[in-house]
């Protein structure tokens, strides 16, 4: 049935008018016990959703949305190696890299979970040579820095984990990353490093992202320009993460230096596969492992807990609420944990390749909006920055605040002012302050009669802006994969809601294919094919520099 003809749907619907004006202050009053009654634990990571605008009839009919939509159910059909996404035709079996056993799924008559567990033995086999200083580069020296070219899926994921676990990493090897085709990150990285000990990771799914592929041609030149020769090059600085074993050999790369990759895995969701080895590289393969226990256990806790203690579930169901019943168009993630700067970028693209699609599964055209924009940045900086937007903007969106108990330094000054705003902000967004406490506070402050009416309005704050606070109990490896996890399921969750295809991102197709003529314009091979503004703007480059 169509989406907005489900009965839940349209019960939703006639609920948001109820609580439009509802302040979340009345909720609090009304209900001691709020906090209790709207937070979830799971494991060591817990999910504070009070500060919603939810009372408990929200969250029934949410509930009765999942279930007329068989939410659950479809996700018991994503482990299990049903085609969802069906536009590629292909499985979505990113659980599987996590799973501690064998679930018995075969794709074309082949058991998954085998090869998983004989590439993960690959990955320990190699990352124990390269931190054990046994992969000797061309001069015999042992390599010292490892270069991951890689970029959105096959970058995103693995710098955000291998900087949220930086503190575990030995620094033998040190790991960098290059993802941009902007030689600015090349030529920079590069010219910190020593070419006789430096071996490069090329991870593409599809090796052929003109980004990565273009960073591996220059790494490889760079190799044969210090005197290395090319087969050396090849053989001692060059490994590869790919499912694409034509492209990899015709490069050079030898099929023993192919981590492999499948095509059931989407990228946005592969660290879990050796797109991590950047990771397990840099903390150790008992620490990836342990990324994926943790994980593994996020997701038996989505399959298995009940719809009201689902982390994942309430997550994706609050997501829905607020873009289809209050027309919020974006969602912010703030962590109050500098080791996590990057989840939101992260996060971006696992969001919106996943759930920013304007046609449902079948091909047509959606009737309701879907996945918003995800954007954010770490606090306490942010509250530098955009709060202020966040505070007494115009507009308001939903907040994942997400922090840690312990910190894992000495500092722990700092850690009692960082957890002091992480509590704070929430607080502030959904209390604000009314026009009778802003003048109580101008009296306070000894303000004059004059200055105080008209300073009134700017210390006014709506409050009634929604939070959700995650809260670790430490950032180890075990948690940060279950994090992970939750969101990854947060957003199957809003995409089954919506019926789009969360596998597939054609959306990406278009400026590729255009980059291509551009390039070829650019190299002179033919005219340019663009509209006269690229054609202009074109000349303008020859005229100003481009050679
Ligand atoms: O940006 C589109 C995309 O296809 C992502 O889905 C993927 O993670 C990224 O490009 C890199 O692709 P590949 O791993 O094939 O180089």
């Amino acid at each position: 049935m169509e989406l907005a003809k489900l009965p839940a749907w349209q019960a939703l619907q006639e609920h948001a008018r109820e609580m439009a004006d509802v302040h979340m202050r009345e909720l609090f009053a009304a209900d001691p016990r709020r906090y209790q009654t709207f937070s979830l634990q799971h494991e060591q990571l817990l999910l504070d959703y009070s500060r919603n605008r939810v009372d408990a009839r929200t969250r029934t009919l949410l509930l009765e949305l999942a279930a007329q939509r068989g939410v659950l159910e479809a996700a018991a059909r994503m482990v299990a190696g049903e085609h969802l996404n069906t536009s590629e035709d292909r499985a979505a079996l990113h659980t599987l890299l996590r799973a501690p056993r064998d679930n018995g799924v075969t794709l074309e008559g082949v058991a998954v979970w085998p090869q998983v567990q004989a590439a993960l033995g690959r990955m320990e086999a190699f990352c124990q040579r390269l931190r054990e200083r046994r992969w000797p580069g061309a001069g015999g020296e042992p390599v010292t820095d490892v270069v991951n070219l890689g970029i959105g899926g096959s970058h995103l994921g693995p710098e955000m984990v291998t900087r949220a676990l930086g503190e575990l990493a030995t620094g033998q090897p040190r790991v960098h990353f290059v993802s941009n085709v902007d030689g600015a990150d090349l030529a920079g990285k590069l010219a910190q490093l020593e070419p006789s000990t430096t071996l490069f990771i090329v991870s593409s799914k599809s090796f052929s992202t003109m980004e990565t592929m273009t960073n591996a041609d220059s790494a490889l030149g760079w190799l044969c320009d210090a005197g290395i020769e090319k087969d050396t090059a090849l053989r001692r600085h060059f490994v590869a993460v790919s499912a694409n074993r034509e492209a990899v050999a015709a490069f050079g790369i030898h099929e023993d230096n192919r981590f492999p990759l499948w095509d059931w895995v989407g990228g946005r969701y592969s660290l879990w596969s050796c797109v991590g080895l950047p990771i397990a590289l840099a903390v150790g393969m008992s620490a990836f492992r342990e990324l994926l226990a943790g994980a593994a256990e996020m997701d038996r806790h989505f399959l298995e807990a009940p719809p009201g203690q689902n982390m994942p579930l309430m997550m994706g169901l609050l997501g829905v609420w607020y873009v289809n019943f209050f027309g919020c168009q974006s969602h912010a993630v703030l962590p109050y944990d500098r080791r996590l700067a990057l989840l939101p970028t992260h996060l971006q693209q696992a969001d919106m390749e996943s759930n920013g699609k304007r046609v449902d599964r079948h091909g047509r055209r959606m009737a309701v909006a879907t996945g918003p924009l995800v954007w954010g940045g770490e606090g306490t900086s942010g509250q530098h920055a955009f709060f202020q937007w966040l505070h007494q903007g115009a507009q308001w969106v939903p907040v994942d605040f997400v922090g840690c108990a312990t910190p894992e330094h000495s500092l722990t000054h700092h850690h009692r002012v960082l957890l002091a705003n992480l509590l704070a902000q929430p607080r502030a967004l959904m209390r604000g302050r009314t026009v009778d406490e802003a003048r109580v506070l101008l009296r306070e402050r000894g303000v004059d009669a004059d200055t105080a009416r008209r300073l009134l309005p700017h210390l006014v704050f709506p409050g009634n802006r929604p939070s959700n606070t995650l809260l670790l109990r430490r950032l180890d490896p075990r948690t940060l994969g279950a994090l992970l996890a939750l969101y990854e399921h947060k957003i199957f969750v809003q995409g089954w809601i919506w019926n789009v295809n969360s596998f597939d991102q054609w959306g990406v197709e278009l400026g590729k294919e255009m980059a291509v003529e551009a390039l070829a314009a650019l190299n002179d091979e033919r005219a340019a094919q663009g509209d006269q503004s690229e054609h202009e703007l074109l000349d303008w480059c020859r005229r100003n520099g481009f050679d």
